[in-house]
């Protein structure tokens, strides 16, 4: 059964998605309104689902649904009809985040975070927070009769039942494991694991790991698996403090490293990185594939610039490029999924050129592009302190991406990228040079920049504000650099 909500929002993107605003061509957006978190990334009968929290009315937050694309190959996404509405007592305001998994029996099961508001006695509003879960074809869903699945007495006595939220569900064996966000004893964050024979029913298990105020607060968007014989926790923590270049303040994205020790399920970290280290990335989600690869999708963008749209756009948010995760040197590595490169088209390749003055090369260009560029000094103990990289630029405008090789860090400023809203525009992150040499992948889609160093040690996503058709680019440095460079045009006709 469609409820009512469901069909009012089916109906708004078939009257509407036809009206949509010049859209990214291989990320992910709503089309129309408004989107947050990846939820349910998931294999299913074959192909790659993907839903996210979106409100199709406006392009702000509003009552939670969830929006629902699926491709074969992570880059060219088909769009569905929203897939779930706040419509049950238990949801009704909001369907929260959360993931998806495929049964035995060929259904596919999402579960979620059913969001209530109750006024208490003293007339302040409280939001109370249980897992739910619903069944379908991979089109439509039907909410469990009874939900919810997974309630307030099933957390740790003391823990918030305001803060719990955010079910990220996978297989192992016969059975089935959650991991779900909350807030412990002490307000901070806490990331609770539970267990199922069939996915309906839930045990609590364990408390997986804990921040004890050191990485933030609320725990928001789990993600746990094992890759290259390592357990890895990413989680996405709110009012976090900044911690030299590594984190930032605010809403943050935090892997931690480790082992899990079966005994006690409790993940035994030995260390802590960010995810990206952008100003746009929050709430990663990831899925294995069929031929064993961990990717990961989030969304570009930060709760601090929730309100930042670009005038003539009709959605807000999107997703970054999905990304093929590895551990190397004790580190999670990122790249963009192989795919991305059956959609380089024309390509423009310099070797050895000499840059200190600003310098244009021709043909390199775009805002559509994937582009490597190789950066070293130039002859035998040649020196520079820093070179840079200018992208989306016109006349007056355009995005900085600064290498400081004796800092060891790379800054992106989007400053002067003509958004007149005084914003965070700067970040600046630690990287390494190998032999000399540092190595950049630029991902451009339109509206977004997104930085893949040394082969993805770091990774970096940037939402660009830009109109679309500041596209040039040039290099400078203070000394003399001798770079690389290859570009590809992406093109998907
Ligand atoms: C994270 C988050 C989740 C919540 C969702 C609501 O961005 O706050 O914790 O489920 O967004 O849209």
């Amino acid at each position: 059964m469609i409820s009512e909500e469901l069909q009012s929002a089916r109906k708004f993107e078939e009257d509407y998605l036809p009206f949509a605003s010049r859209l990214p061509l291989f990320h992910v957006t709503a089309g129309i309104g408004w989107i947050n978190d990846p939820n349910g990334f998931s294999v299913y009968k074959g192909e790659y689902h993907l839903f996210y929290q979106y409100y199709p009315y406006d392009t702000k937050w509003g009552p939670m649904h969830w929006g629902h694309v699926k491709t074969s190959d992570f880059i060219k996404w088909e769009r569905l009809p929203a897939a779930m509405a706040p419509d049950h007592e238990y949801d009704r305001d909001g369907c929260f985040s959360g993931s998806a998994v495929e049964l035995p029996d060929g259904r596919h099961l999402l579960i979620y975070t059913g969001v209530r508001i109750r006024r208490n006695a003293d007339g302040v509003n409280e939001t109370f927070q249980t897992q739910c879960i619903a069944v379908g074809d991979g089109r439509d869903y039907e909410k469990v009769p009874f939900n919810p699945v997974i309630t307030e007495d099933m957390i740790p006595e003391g823990n918030s039942v305001h803060d719990f939220r955010d079910p990220k569900i996978w297989r192992e064996g016969d059975e089935y494991y959650c991991v779900a966000g909350n807030r412990g004893a002490d307000r901070s964050g806490e990331i609770l694991l539970y267990k199922s024979r069939d996915a309906f029913e839930w045990e609590y298990v364990s408390t997986l790991a804990a921040s004890h105020d050191q990485y933030g607060k609320m725990w928001e968007c789990p993600d746990f698996f094992s890759l290259d014989g390592k357990d890895i926790l990413l989680v996405s923590p709110q009012e976090m403090n900044a911690i030299g270049l590594e984190f930032h303040p605010g809403n943050g994205n935090v892997c931690l490293i480790g082992k899990v020790d079966r005994t006690k399920m409790c993940l035994e970290a030995v260390s802590a990185q960010a995810i990206d280290y952008g100003l746009d990335f929050y709430a990663p989600q990831t899925l294995k594939t069929g031929n064993g690869r961990r990717v990961m999708i989030a969304w570009m963008q930060n709760w601090e610039t929730a309100s930042c749209k670009i005038d003539e756009l009709r959605f807000f948010g999107q997703m970054t490029v999905p990304r093929e995760l590895s551990v190397r040197g004790g580190r999670l590595c990122q790249n963009p999924v192989r795919e991305l490169e059956n959609y380089r088209g024309s390509r423009v390749a310099y070797n050895d050129i000499l840059i200190s003055d600003e310098t244009s090369l021709h043909g390199i260009s775009g805002r559509l592009v994937d582009m490597t560029v190789r950066v070293r000094p130039a002859g035998e103990g040649g020196t520079y302190k820093w070179f840079r990289l200018r992208v989306a630029k016109d006349g007056e405008r355009s995005v900085s991406v600064i290498y400081r090789p004796e800092k060891g860090t790379i800054k992106v400023d989007r400053t002067h990228s003509g958004f007149p809203h005084d914003i965070v525009n700067v970040r600046e992150f630690p990287v390494s040079t190998h032999g000399n040499e540092l190595k950049m992948r630029i991902i451009m889609d339109l509206y977004s920049l997104e930085i893949f160093v040394n082969d993805g040690e770091q990774a970096a996503s940037f939402v660009l504000y830009t109109p679309a058709e500041a596209a040039a680019m040039s290099m400078t440095s203070d000394g003399n650099v001798l770079i690389d460079v290859e570009k590809y045009d992406l093109s998907f006709d």
